[in-house]
């Protein structure tokens, strides 16, 4: 059925499809005038095949709704939706690329809040199961901005809880379990029986699913098929609003997990996922690793799993991610590739086989079984290398700074500051990025400064203004962007890292090596004058 709609400001996909305050979603027309826009924008639904899922977070199951009466009334063939409207953005990728669909609607706002007062998001993913290009994201806005209609079929809400097949007109429904197929291509990337055998020899764990997506997923791979001893994965049971927390795997945020692993009974390993099960946490007894090390780490070790024995084509990291992974790349002799922010952009790299592995500082890694970063995926190979390693994670880490030398690093993030004052505060410096190399800020020499752009080594597809680098003497280098994915004010981030040899004296904090940087960055961009502070929000 066809209704007459006007366009809504502000549907612009960000960094991971659309995300906004949740009552902005249920105002009336918003989601039905963005499902459309994506419908139009990839040459409508007739006669297609859709995955449909989200993180389970308020709004989710009538978001589902809605899109299954949108697709029918486009005329899609099927749509095949995870029992009770669940998905982790892995597993639904997966999905797309095992069942051949034309692609799939996620529903997540990721690691952000959720709730009727928190966010909500929708996002599009393509047939190879990834992130929909920047093409595609810009004729979704430019669609949505001049919509005068969608298209919507009446009826009675589907049944989410059942598995099975029914049909709705021309369309069939499809629902099936969200975890066992995912579950058996994990099964088919790692060796489980090392990883079981681990747990056999008294190896403990805690996996904290921060009420969102991944708790069925880990207690059914970790508890159920590895062995891992009940009670492994807290906070298990995914809920509407997260438990009121974050979900996002990170020191702060996973405080649960982070004071667990500093008691004095803390388990061997810990490791927490994000709302929809993309990303990942990792950290021993008493070590947090960061995200840029840990894909140094799960590169440097991939061959130990069986999908990745006949070692790895290339690696990838977003670009203020560190360059740990590039000395391993270096080392292996393998390619290796610096892209915007975002997952989409890996995708044309895996579908060409030019890398098997990626990763970004955010807390994402993944490699060519799907098209998204994968929170699991990265926890079990980790597991694998601990099992065939034999070592603690603080252990395998010395061994890793040892034979590369360490990245110190950190992300400071200025989160909710008017967007006027963080765009000032960008826009004077990207006036004197061309004149900074060889001037001095608080002692520290400069010695260059661009703004990145990309173009696609696969497609040629140019990417521009993404991010502000500046690099100073000694090798160490500083990044600033703008968040893609806030749904208040602007986010600024800033990123920092140094790198010290494996023969550098003494061992540091990453505080302690990263102070002049920090310093002289702060001073050179004035984030005193124009944000009213020098303190982030979140270190990370
Ligand atoms: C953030 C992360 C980025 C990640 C994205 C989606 O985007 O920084 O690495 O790809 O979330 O999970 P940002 O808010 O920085 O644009
Ligand atoms: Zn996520």
């Amino acid at each position: 059925m066809e209704h007459a709609t006007t366009p809504i400001a502000g549907q612009t996909p960000g960094t991971s499809g659309l995300r906004k305050k949740t009552r902005i979603f249920m105002a009336p027309h918003f989601l039905e005038n963005f499902t459309q826009s994506i419908f139009d924008a990839i040459g409508g639904g007739a006669g297609k095949r859709f995955v449909l899922g989200g993180d389970g977070r308020f709004f989710n199951a009538q978001a589902i709704q809605s899109i299954i009466a949108m697709a029918q009334a486009n005329g899609a063939a099927e749509v095949i939706i995870g029992r009770g409207g669940l998905l982790s953005t892995p597993a639904a990728s997966h999905l797309i690329r095992s069942r051949g669909a034309d692609g799939g609607f996620i529903l997540s706002a990721s690691h952000n809040p959720g709730g009727i007062e928190a966010d909500f998001g929708l996002k599009y993913n393509g047939a190879n199961g990834g992130p929909a290009p920047e093409a595609v994201t810009q004729k979704m806005a430019a669609t949505s901005a001049g919509l005068t209609r969608y298209y919507k079929a009446d009826g009675a809400d589907v049944d989410l809880d059942t598995i099975g097949t029914t049909t709705r007109g021309q369309m069939q429904i499809t629902v099936v379990d969200p975890v066992a197929d995912y579950a058996a291509l994990m099964e088919s990337l790692f060796d489980f029986d090392a990883i079981a055998a681990l747990f056999a020899g008294g190896f403990t764990m805690c996996f904290d699913a921060m009420h969102a997506v991944t708790g069925p997923y880990a207690h059914a791979i970790l508890e159920q098929r590895l062995g891992a001893r009940a009670g492994t994965v807290i906070n298990g049971t995914p809920l509407e609003d997260f438990g009121g927390g974050h979900p996002d795997p990170n020191p702060v945020w996973a405080h649960e997990l982070m004071a667990r692993m500093s008691s004095p009974d803390a388990p061997d390993f810990g490791a927490a996922s994000d709302g929809d099960g993309d990303r990942n946490m990792i950290v021993g007894r008493g070590a947090y690793v960061t995200p840029s090390d840990s894909l140094a780490v799960l590169a440097a070790g991939a061959h130990l799993a069986p999908a990745y024995a006949g070692g790895i084509a290339g690696i990838a990291r977003s670009m203020p991610t560190s360059a740990a992974a590039d000395r391993v790349a270096k080392a292996l002799g393998v390619e290796m590739f610096e892209t915007p922010t975002g997952w989409k952009f890996f995708g044309s790299l895996l579908d060409a086989g030019r890398v098997t592995i990626c990763g970004e500082e955010s807390a994402g890694t993944g490699s060519d079984h799907v098209r998204e970063k994968d929170g699991l995926w990265a926890v079990l190979l980790w597991l694998n290398i601990l099992a065939v390693r034999k070592l603690s994670v603080a252990e395998l880490m010395a061994d890793h700074w040892a034979r590369f030398g360490r990245d110190h690093y950190a992300r400071l993030d200025f989160e909710e500051v008017p967007s006027e004052a963080a765009h000032a505060m960008l826009a004077d410096l990207g006036a004197r990025i061309p004149t900074l190399a060889g001037t001095r800020v608080e002692g520290m020499q400069i010695t260059a400064a661009d703004v990145f752009a990309y173009t696609d080594p696969v497609d040629g597809a140019q990417s521009a203004n993404q991010g502000w680098r500046i690099w100073f003497e000694g090798g160490s280098r500083a990044v600033l962007r703008l968040s893609g994915t806030g749904t208040q004010g602007a986010t600024v981030r800033l990123y920092l890292e140094q790198y010290r040899p494996p023969d550098a004296a003494g061992s540091v904090e990453a505080a302690q090596v990263l102070a002049p940087l920090r310093a002289a960055v702060l001073a050179l961009c004035d984030f005193q004058k124009h944000l009213g502070r020098t303190t982030p929000d979140v270190t990370t």
